[in-house]
């Protein structure tokens, strides 16, 4: 059975070794890796699409590799890598819990494999019905608004001219629909403008309105301390979901916290092995959260990856992280500002409600276009489109009504040619200085069209791509086994 307090394991390192963030930096897996470019040279690869997924840690790899000796499936073995498996495993649900300030007395720590699959989970677990309402936002990740869709109402408050979350109308739709909103569900930050939500404010009106809070932490958690405060708190968050991959730990796994009596009650969101005390022909008894939502073998080694992660950030401290991403922002702003024909979206003075996510357009150029460019002639990894949040997007540039509609039917009929976006460079704790400089020059080249490729569009995805610039991937990456020359296919056995 867990007992909370066994994240001893892993705290250790975050107290004796405190990191910088030049630490991290070096820490990072791939870090300055040479990627090819268009015009046959190499140089290396400036990372700036951590909003996306982030690179690992290589401090977390190692400790992946220090616990892969004693990797064994958990929970229900008797021999002792199963049962060290397990304190660690137990142990790093406790380290997920105590980094976002969970009393972990009262909420548990489910591992899944992304906030998606958190999402979806809460919301078939929330026994929702058709006319209760969800209070969520136009600012939401399609993964924080379709899975509620598919229970009940959902409430969409709107957004200010200046990218803010209309508080107003949200104390208003909570007013005007009490008792029938369940939930209010929104991010803490924004994949889009980075925008922040004042969460513990939300949390008060949420509580005072007789509905719970959940907060998609997936933008949130890897820049900035969270604190769920405790239970009988006003400002206290409910249910809180982060992903790994986006915290320097992509080994699929992702994490909901929650009441524990939330989910006691009920049926599990999926069934099978692991979830159980007993079974018979006709009766089941659930076994307790985390087990109970946990079913089948779950992923060992990304929970634990995660809970390193979490070491390494705390060696450094999220208030040092977040005051470093601020310092960087003011840093790419100040220069972007001055950059004609760039179109800027969201806060471009104040950062302490925006975590480190950067998005604009080019006068005159697709966005598709520019993310190419950047990738092919300058080795800048970016993204570009409406990023899974339409609705937040196509708000922000102003798309019309009659123009959505225009764009969904070309959409239906195979053509994402004009569908409506933005580039978005994201920056991580690691990032600093040389990486705005590097997107900044390259602008500067887009902007004079300072080009050396021809671009063509791909109608069907919207993608653009420079004629004959198509890389031996192979070159990059081969996976070679030591001692074994070629696999044998399935079709090639005797
Ligand atoms: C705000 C937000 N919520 C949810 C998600 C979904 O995360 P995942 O893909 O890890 O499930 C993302 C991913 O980008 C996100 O930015």
């Amino acid at each position: 059975m867990h007992k909370p307090g066994q994240a001893t394991m892993f705290r250790s390192f975050a107290e004796t070794h405190p990191l910088t963030l030049e630490d991290l930096r070096r820490d990072i897996v791939g870090l300055n890796t040479p990627v090819p470019l268009l015009d046959g040279t190499e140089r290396p690869y400036v990372f700036l699409d951590n909003a996306a997924s982030t690179p690992a840690f290589g401090r977390v790899l190692q400790c992946v590799e220090d616990f892969l000796p004693w990797y064994s499936g958990v929970h229900r073995g008797t021999g002792f890598k199963s049962l060290l498996a397990t304190e660690v495993f137990d142990a790093a649900h406790d380290v997920v819990g105590t980094f976002v300030g969970a009393d972990l007395s009262r909420n548990t720590v489910i591992f899944t494999k992304n906030t998606t699959e958190c999402i979806n989970k809460l919301a078939n677990r929330a026994g929702l019905h058709r006319d209760d309402v969800v209070v969520s936002t136009l600012m939401e990740h399609h993964s924080n608004d379709l899975p509620w869709r598919k229970h009940c109402a959902v409430l969409h408050i709107g957004v200010l001219e200046d990218g803010h979350l209309d508080l107003v109308q949200l104390r208003g739709a909570l007013k005007e629909h009490r008792g029938r909103v369940k939930l209010v569900a929104l991010s803490g930050a924004s994949n889009i403008t980075g925008l922040c939500a004042p969460i513990h404010e939300i949390a008060e009106w949420t509580h005072a309105a007789g509905a719970l809070l959940f907060v998609d932490a997936a933008q949130l958690a890897p820049h900035r301390p969270i604190d769920m405060f405790p239970d009988d708190d006003p400002r206290h968050i409910d249910f809180l979901a982060l992903s790994a991959h986006k915290m320097y730990a992509p080994f699929g796994a992702g994490a909901l916290v929650g009441p524990k009596r939330f989910f006691e009650e009920g049926e599990p969101d999926m069934v099978g092995g692991g979830v159980v005390e007993i079974v018979t022909l006709d009766s089941v008894d659930w076994n307790h959260p985390p087990h109970k939502e946990e079913a089948g073998t779950p992923n060992v080694i990304g929970g634990v990856a995660l809970a390193a992660a979490i070491g390494v950030l705390q060696s450094v401290g999220m208030e040092t992280v977040a005051r470093h991403e601020m310092a960087l922002l003011e840093y790419a702003y100040g220069k972007l500002r001055r950059l004609r024909d760039v179109i800027l979206y969201g806060p471009t003075e104040r950062f302490d409600d925006k975590v480190g996510t950067i998005t604009f357009n080019i006068q005159g150029k697709h966005n598709g276009l520019v993310a190419a460019i950047l990738g092919a002639e300058g080795g800048i990894g970016v993204r570009n489109g409406c990023f899974c949040a339409h609705p937040y997007v196509k708000h922000i540039l102003k798309v019309t009504p009659e123009e959505d509609r225009t764009f969904t039917e070309e959409v239906r009929a195979g053509n994402k040619s004009r569908m409506p976006g933005m580039v978005r460079a994201s920056l991580g704790c690691y990032s600093n200085e040389s990486d705005i400089d590097a997107l900044v020059e390259m602008l500067e080249r887009v902007i004079r069209n300072d080009i050396r490729g021809t671009y063509q569009q791909d109608r069907s995805t919207g993608a653009f791509h420079a004629a004959g610039y198509r890389p031996d991937f192979s070159r990059y990456f081969r996976y070679h086994i030591p001692g074994v020359h070629g696999i044998r296919r399935p079709s090639e056995a005797s």
